[in-house]
């Protein structure tokens, strides 16, 4: 049995993969108390003793106005942790497949030349935020290191995801369920397009992709939308008819997106997967996790 390990196991994608890929791997699960991704060292030592065939890197900074306040810190996580752990695996020349977790904020772009449709595999990156920037460095990293040394990395993956939920901590969706029910006046996003992901989902889709034929190189790994799709309105509207809210209870209020963030987010989250077999539609992900998990 290949061994995969996994860092930032402690984590919202993490989990998921730990538990999914279990069945077909065995797993290290490394949670930020196993291994610190900004430290050469740490990360040494945890190769060294594991020897894995498959590198994972979950691990990362995702509060974007932490990050904005804290670049060097932000980049030496989310840019220079992959870097680190590239360079830990060339000097125990052990050969691997590694995976770098990346992200449609990788786009970024502004509202006049943002790509509501979406953004395919090998479309033009604009990063702007501190965040964007180090994950998009990052991934030139992967590329370039990666690549100048086949001996080492058999594959390298870079598969970028939109915005996730799941059962590994709170996200969007719990937040969404919170206010349908408690409150009477919602703000809601009105220029941001976003792939909704359900973490089960990208843990499959991975899983496929490790145990197929497939080349290096960038995949996005999303659940489908439709163009125009899919809207913080679209979002809460699927979720209060699950839970038989009628919308019409609330007083809504449309922002842009400027208004609710203090850093800039990219108004386009939309990832299009042109290379690997298509995730579920986002209508379906979410009504399957929503019948799941908050059942009524
Ligand atoms: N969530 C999304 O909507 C989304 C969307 C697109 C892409 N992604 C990408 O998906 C990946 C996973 O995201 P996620 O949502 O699972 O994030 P998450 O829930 O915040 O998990 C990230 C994990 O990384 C750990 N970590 C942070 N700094 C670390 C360090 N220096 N060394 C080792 N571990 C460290 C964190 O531990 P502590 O909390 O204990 O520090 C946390 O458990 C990231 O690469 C992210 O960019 C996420």
């Amino acid at each position: 049995m290949k061994r995969i390990l996994i860092t930032g196991a402690g984590g919202l994608l993490g989990k998921e993969l730990s538990g999914h890929l279990k069945s077909q791997f065995e797993v290290i699960q490394l949670t930020h108390q196993d291994i610190e991704i900004a430290d050469p060292e740490s990360i040494h030592a945890q190769l060294e003793t594991h020897r894995p065939d498959i590198v994972i890197n979950c691990a990362a900074i995702l509060n974007i106005n932490f990050c904005e306040q804290n670049p060097a810190k932000c980049y030496a996580v989310n840019r220079d942790g992959i870097k680190n752990i590239l360079e830990a695996l060339i000097e125990l020349k052990k050969p691997t497949i590694v995976v770098q977790i990346s992200t449609s904020e990788v786009f970024g772009g502004t509202f006049q030349n943002c790509k509501v449709e979406g953004y395919k595999e090998n479309d033009d990156r604009q990063p702007i935020s501190a965040y964007q920037k180090a994950k998009k460095e990052a991934e030139d990293l992967i590329q370039e290191i990666a690549s100048a040394h086949p001996e080492t990395f058999l594959k390298w993956f870079i598969v970028r995801t939109g915005w996730l939920y799941g059962r590994g901590r709170q996200t969007f969706v719990d937040r969404f369920i919170n206010d349908l029910k408690e409150k009477n006046e919602l703000s809601v996003i009105q220029d941001q397009w976003r792939s909704p992901t359900w973490t089960h989902d990208f843990a499959e889709g991975l899983n496929n992709l490790l145990g197929g034929n497939y080349a290096s190189g960038i995949f996005h790994l999303v659940n489908e939308v439709n163009a125009g799709e899919a809207t913080t309105l679209d979002v809460l509207k699927l979720i209060a008819n699950h839970l038989k809210i009628p919308m019409e209870k609330f007083r809504l209020t449309f922002v842009n997106q400027d208004k609710f963030f203090k850093v800039p987010r990219a108004p386009s989250n939309v990832l299009l997967n042109t290379k690997l077999p298509k995730l579920p539609h986002w209508r379906v992900s979410l009504q399957k996790y929503l019948e799941k998990y908050y059942s009524l």
